[in-house]
């Protein structure tokens, strides 16, 4: 690119002149591509970036039609990266069926998003008090029969400063007892698992689809998931991740509003709704089924990847 001051608009909006607005978001992008050639990690918007990109090939007057660039992709419809095998169809996500936000609905977008601490990118600015209210509503509820057998309710966990939430099914005893989510033996795994991608649990989030233990940790009802849904939802809204990593049927079914079999949603990043999603298998799973553990590893490799900055394809 021109790296003179004030690049020459060869387009419509201004054939020969100079353009303070163009030569800055170029350099914006020719830093941020710099800098992700040197394996330097932002944890950018990738919204924003496409956002930035079109605005620069609008004003130097070239199509917008997508084209091959390293900057992380547009978040699209109806493309998956698959962490393994290629994908056959899979279901639409639901939770979320709206349209993403744009940039400008987004709370704390004013600010730029280019190498912002994962916890400025995206969200409002008291996310972290509306999330505690939520939670202390939740510790409050009894809008099904659980809250008649539980012990804790058992609401999430996690800093949140990485922009991963992991959505396991419901508490178990332990967690019941203690009030949080994967602390069992499921939940060593898990803290594996995230380790394994080099993150700590607490860095992450780490929630389930019930926020009150089933007894004899039976699957979750219907009735209950229903009624507990909109803690999940809230939770996900405030936290704005930029990946779901899903564990087990329960949450998978519920986020991509499918019926389909955790064999068949498991690896495949569904980009359709609000949030990407990553379901894979549940650690429980793992436990019982340690072949399965290579399926999940290339999973979290994948989730990685998304962190990363670059795995969402557009
Ligand atoms: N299994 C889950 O799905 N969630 C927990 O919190 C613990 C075990």
């Amino acid at each position: 690119m021109n790296r003179e001051r004030g690049p020459r608009l060869a387009g419509p909006s201004g054939s020969g002149a100079t353009d303070p607005e163009l030569a800055a978001l170029q350099e914006i992008l020719r830093l941020a591509e710099d800098d992700r050639r040197r394996g330097i990690r932002y944890w950018f918007d990738p919204d924003l970036a496409v956002a930035l990109r079109d605005r620069v090939r609008g004003l130097s007057g070239e199509s917008t039609a997508p084209r091959a660039m390293s900057l992380p992709p547009r978040r699209a419809p109806g493309r998956i990266a698959a962490a393994a095998a290629p994908a056959p169809a899979r279901a639409a996500a639901s939770v979320s069926a709206a349209a993403a936000p744009t940039d400008d609905a987004r709370p704390g977008t004013s600010r730029p998003a280019w190498g912002l601490p994962a916890d400025a990118v995206g969200r409002a600015d008291d996310w972290r008090g509306q999330l505690a209210a939520l939670g202390a509503e939740a510790a409050g509820c009894t809008a099904c029969g659980l809250c008649e057998t539980r012990q804790k309710v058992v609401f999430g966990t996690g800093s949140g400063v990485v922009p991963l939430v992991f959505v396991g099914e419901a508490p178990g005893h332990d967690e019941d007892m203690s009030g949080e989510p994967f602390v069992g033996r499921a939940g060593q795994l898990l803290t594996k698992i995230i380790e394994a991608i080099g993150l700590t649990r607490e860095q992450v989030y780490i929630c389930n689809v019930l926020k009150c233990r089933p007894p004899e940790n039976r699957n979750p009802l219907p009735d209950e998931i229903a009624s507990c849904r909109h803690f999940l939802e809230s939770q996900l809204e405030l936290l704005r991740p930029k990946v779901i990593c899903t564990l087990g049927l329960f949450a998978a079914q519920l986020l991509l509003d499918s019926a389909l079999p955790i064999g068949k949603l498991r690896g495949r990043l569904n980009t359709e709704g609000r949030w990407p999603i990553l379901p894979t298998f549940h650690p429980a799973y793992l436990l019982r089924n340690p072949s399965a553990k290579a399926a999940v590893w290339e999973d979290v490799q994948l989730v990685r990847r998304i962190l990363d900055g670059g795995e969402i394809l557009g």
